[in-house]
């Protein structure tokens, strides 16, 4: 009965909370080597506490790169449905520390928030799937639905573990549908649901001019200076009206239909929200566009960095041998970002002038992909949302980027549901990352309901 199961999750708000505190503190940092004994902790952490509310075989698996958590209830039989819910308990590095209000991994409540890293990104957000959970083990001794878990801890850098693990255990990790919480709420009385999230292409480039710094005064004027040659290659990549201009970078782009334009033209998005938590006065980008089609439903292309030559305090009169850039394309469905990776590679070597030589490497990659919203699932998800939230959810497509929702798909065959519980203002990635703590209460009754209602189907 949801009912008991709801009662069960009020009345042990106190314990779910500290719990969560408790993961929130392990630096389950995946960029950063020095932090793989807590990856470690965090994925052990996952695994007792998965066999302590009453899931079967939870188990880490060790991979090249990071443990990846399974756990399983498959008692419901073969009448009822299974879901399988994602999610990621690796977080990103913590820097700049000196601009978080207090310690990213002592978990500080500040009135109705949990402030530490990786509170709403993602162990807020799929634990509240995991105490849905166990308020029907401890109520019901049984879910409505068989269920699967699967938790990575190498998401935030797009590590390589997880494609091949699905592809070796797809008999393991079958199911009917896949619940993913990593993504965002409009606001704390609005549910949201995503129908599409964006790909990534992530390269590196490395520009070389002279073999050696030079002395700027012996050789400047004389030399093509790499830093500038990276400027001009940079600077080129987009036109006056914020189009990318990388030969064949639109053609697979699906346009936004009529259809889907007046649907996002009706999410309650709020510009001036956006300009305050961007801190900007005015927005740029692609032209023909509104600001939320631009930064969901179009593709863009960002410099994450750029360097090289003299970076020391005060100056040093240097000609540099290189200069680097991190550059990462955004792609929407049906874009391969393996093919925009080497169209980016190919187009920045044939502008480089002749003077420099130009190498480039792709750091990591991810497909975009738009989801069915006529499903029952995406049905289900609505409903529970709405018990949970006491609003209907609005459906959103995404910026950002979950690759595993391609995977599953391509893979498993399977449709994800994608139920934010995060808010935009959450800091993800930037310091004084929070995640507020009445969407986890209502997010564990939305799970609730969602294996409730997709349960009673059959
Ligand atoms: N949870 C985010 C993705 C996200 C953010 C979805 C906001 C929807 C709204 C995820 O942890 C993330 O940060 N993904 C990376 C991709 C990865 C391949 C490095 C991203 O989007 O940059
Ligand atoms: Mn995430
Ligand atoms: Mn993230």
């Amino acid at each position: 009965m949801p009912s008991h199961a709801i009662q069960y999750t009020r009345a042990h708000r106190e314990r779910y909370l500290d719990e969560l505190k408790q993961l929130v503190s392990i630096p389950s940092i995946s960029a950063q080597p020095a932090h793989k004994a807590d990856i470690q902790r965090a994925a052990q952490w996952l695994v007792d506490h998965l066999t302590s509310i009453g899931m079967d075989r939870a188990r880490a698996w060790p991979t090249s790169g990071q443990p990846i958590v399974t756990a399983e209830w498959l008692r419901a039989g073969d009448g009822k449905p299974t879901i399988l819910i994602y999610g990621h308990y690796d977080v990103q590095p913590a820097d700049p520390i000196d601009l978080w209000h207090s310690d990213p991994f002592t978990p500080e409540i500040r009135g109705d928030d949990l402030f530490g890293r990786g509170a709403s990104d993602d162990k807020g957000q799929i634990f509240a799937h995991i105490k849905a959970v166990e308020s029907f083990l401890k109520t019901a001794s049984a879910l409505p639905v068989n269920l699967k878990f699967i938790i990575e801890g190498e998401e935030e850098v797009g590590g390589p573990s997880l494609d091949p693990f699905i592809e070796a255990h797809q008999a393991d990790l079958a199911a009917d549908v896949a619940l993913i919480s990593d993504s965002h709420m409009l606001r704390p009385d609005l549910p949201a649901i995503a129908y599409g999230l964006r790909g990534l292409s992530y390269i590196q480039v490395e520009v070389t001019g002279p073999a050696t710094d030079l002395h700027s005064g012996s050789f400047g004027g004389a030399v093509y200076n790499p830093i500038q040659a990276l400027a001009e290659m940079i600077a080129s990549l987009k036109d006056r009206d914020g189009r990318i201009t990388v030969p064949g970078f639109y053609d697979k782009v699906r346009p936004i239909d009529a259809d889907e334009r007046a649907g996002l033209a009706n999410v309650p998005f709020n510009e001036d929200q956006f300009k305050r938590e961007a801190g900007v006065d005015r927005t740029w980008g692609e032209k023909g566009y509104s600001v939320l089609e631009q930064i969901t439903a179009r593709p863009t292309l960002e410099l994450n960095g750029i360097w090289g030559g003299y970076q020391g305090e005060g100056s040093k009169t240097v000609l540099p041998s290189k200069a680097y850039a991190k550059i990462s394309c955004r792609l929407v469905a049906d874009q391969d970002h393996h093919e925009i990776s080497q169209l980016l590679q190919e187009h920045l070597k044939r502008i480089a002038p002749p003077q420099v030589r130009v190498e480039t490497q792709t750091l990591h990659g991810g497909h975009g992909i738009l989801i069915d919203r006529d499903t029952p699932a995406m049905q289900a998800a609505a409903s529970a949302l709405e018990k949970a939230f006491g609003n209907k959810p609005v459906f959103i497509r995404e910026g950002g980027s979950i690759p595993v929702v391609a995977s599953l798909k391509h893979m498993l065959g399977i449709d994800t549901v994608l139920v934010g519980l995060g808010l935009s203002d959450d800091n993800l990635h930037a310091p004084n990352e929070k995640f507020h703590l009445p969407n986890f209460y209502r997010g564990i009754e939305a799970s609730i309901h969602f294996m409730s209602l997709i349960g009673d189907e059959q």
